[in-house]
């Protein structure tokens, strides 16, 4: 029996993010502005970001140095566990070895505080005093919060009404952080009191709440605006994930054949999977799975086409898989996964076939977080449950075919504010949402007009 838990010394905090822009064979088309069609620069983007983050999204530079002070907040809970479940290969018998890196320990409990932190850094460097972000399930209006406590800066979060009600403990911890929170649409926008004048009860969305933050920025000069997921620089800041990972891997004498993470925009899953995929590129062998959930399979159902990252049409165009920008997906518990779409990053890398994709139904998804549960002793979030499904499915499939297969899972936050959620999955009364085709197909009607993409 190998060691549990391999552990690095604060020293070995990495020292910069990987870009993997400067890798990949075709990098992604650029994003463009909706009016003019051509692609957004800079100053269509300094209103709303501070000109360094601006400039993380288009390098091309493979490395990029991590600040100081960045890395200072970093060893709060950096470097993270990485785990050998061997309870769980017990309970399932498989004759695979798998492995999970855990960002839960983090003080918001998931790895949205590694860019949070970045962010609110060069907000602050920027000389500006106040963040405006949106959050579904709140996991990433925490993180903010945090983040801007830390340095400093107010900070507003627009949390989507059904969570905002569901979750009243996040709502908690964004206020503990200091932070002001309103359910979203709200009537401090334009964008928000629109869609109340049309539908008073409206439970919001994440493109409706990311619409009044950015609109928030916009018209503020104090303001940054701060997305969880999905840009190139967010994807980037998570790349810790997988450095710190690669040198775990060593520690335990592994290099994984499966890398794993959920997808929502992204972010994660490209912070465990890159630094392992500029080894990929570099001609090592290795399959990178992204799990999303049945209910809204932006990588396996959607085109890859131009679209809005929001429901409101605020935001340039994107070029990603999506199933619409005002396509709304299931009530589904893993709210930090109900989005229309996905980086660009790791959509351009699906189409490069560096990597695959899988959806899988929600009671699938909670029975293996149970699983998991009663034989690691971690709850893991919805959202990270998908990736630990996709691992129980790989290591099945393996020892289908007799193989023995080394994987590696991002764990990506814990489930401790979505007990409600088990609580229905126990009691049997858990839906599994069919994916309405009819509906992606009226939403992707109303995608805008933009050049095809390959
Ligand atoms: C714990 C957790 N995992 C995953 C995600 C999905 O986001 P991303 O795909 O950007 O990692 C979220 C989003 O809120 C989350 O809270």
């Amino acid at each position: 029996m190998t060691e549990t838990k391999f552990l690095l010394p604060e020293s070995e905090i990495p020292e910069r993010w990987y870009n993997i822009q400067a890798d990949m064979p075709n990098r992604p088309e650029p994003v463009l502005h909706p009016g003019t069609g051509e692609p957004v620069g800079p100053e269509d983007l300094a209103p709303l970001f501070p000109m360094e983050l601006i400039l993380q999204e288009v390098s091309s530079e493979a490395e990029i140095p991590i600040p100081e002070p960045v890395r200072d907040v970093y060893r709060l809970w950096r470097p993270t566990p990485l785990y050998r479940a061997h309870r769980l290969e017990k309970a399932i018998g498989t004759r695979s070895r798998i492995f999970y890196k855990y960002e839960g320990v983090s003080p918001a409990g998931s790895h949205k505080p590694n860019t949070a932190v970045a962010q609110a850094y060069y907000v602050k460097e920027d000389g500006r005093a106040r963040i405006a972000t949106e959050t579904g399930a709140g996991q990433w209006g925490s993180a903010v919060a945090l983040a801007s406590q830390l340095f400093g800066l107010e900070c507003k979060v627009y949390m989507v009404r059904v969570s905002y009600e569901q979750k009243p403990y996040r709502r908690s911890m964004i206020q503990t952080w200091g932070a002001e929170v309103v359910p979203s649409p709200s009537e401090d926008t334009n964008a928000g009191r629109a869609i109340l004048a049309d539908t008073p009860d409206s439970p919001g969305s994440l493109g409706i709440a990311i619409s009044e933050a950015v609109e928030d920025a916009a018209t503020r000069e104090d303001t940054a605006y701060s997305l969880g997921s999905v840009l190139n620089h967010v994807l980037m800041h998570q790349t810790v994930i997988g450095q710190e990972a690669i040198a775990q891997m060593e520690l335990a004498e592994a290099f994984p054949d499966v890398v794993i993470g959920c997808v929502g925009g992204g972010s994660n899953f490209a912070g465990l999977s890159f630094p392992f995929l500029r080894e990929k590129i570099a001609g090592r062998e290795l399959d990178v799975l992204a799990c999303e959930p049945a209910a809204c399979p932006t990588l396996t159902r959607g085109p890859f086409a131009y679209d809005f990252g929001d429901t409101s049409q605020l935001t340039p165009l994107v070029p990603m898989h999506t199933l619409g920008h005002d396509f709304v997906p299931a009530g589904i518990h893993a709210g930090g996964l109900r989005y229309h779409g996905m980086a660009p990053l790791v959509s351009q890398l699906v189409v490069d076939g560096l990597v695959r994709a899988e959806a899988y139904a929600q009671n699938d998804v909670f029975a293996s977080a149970v699983a998991f549960a009663r034989s690691e002793g971690i709850i893991p979030a919805p959202e990270a449950a998908h990736a630990i499904h996709g691992a129980i499915t790989t290591a099945a499939a393996a020892d289908a075919e007799g193989r023995e297969r080394t994987i590696l899972f991002n764990l990506s936050g814990h489930g401790h504010f979505d007990l409600a959620a088990y609580d229905a999955y126990l009691a049997g009364d858990l839906e599994d949402p069919e994916f309405s085709e009819a509906d992606m197909e009226a939403a992707l009607e109303r995608l805008p007009e933009a050049p095809a993409i390959a």
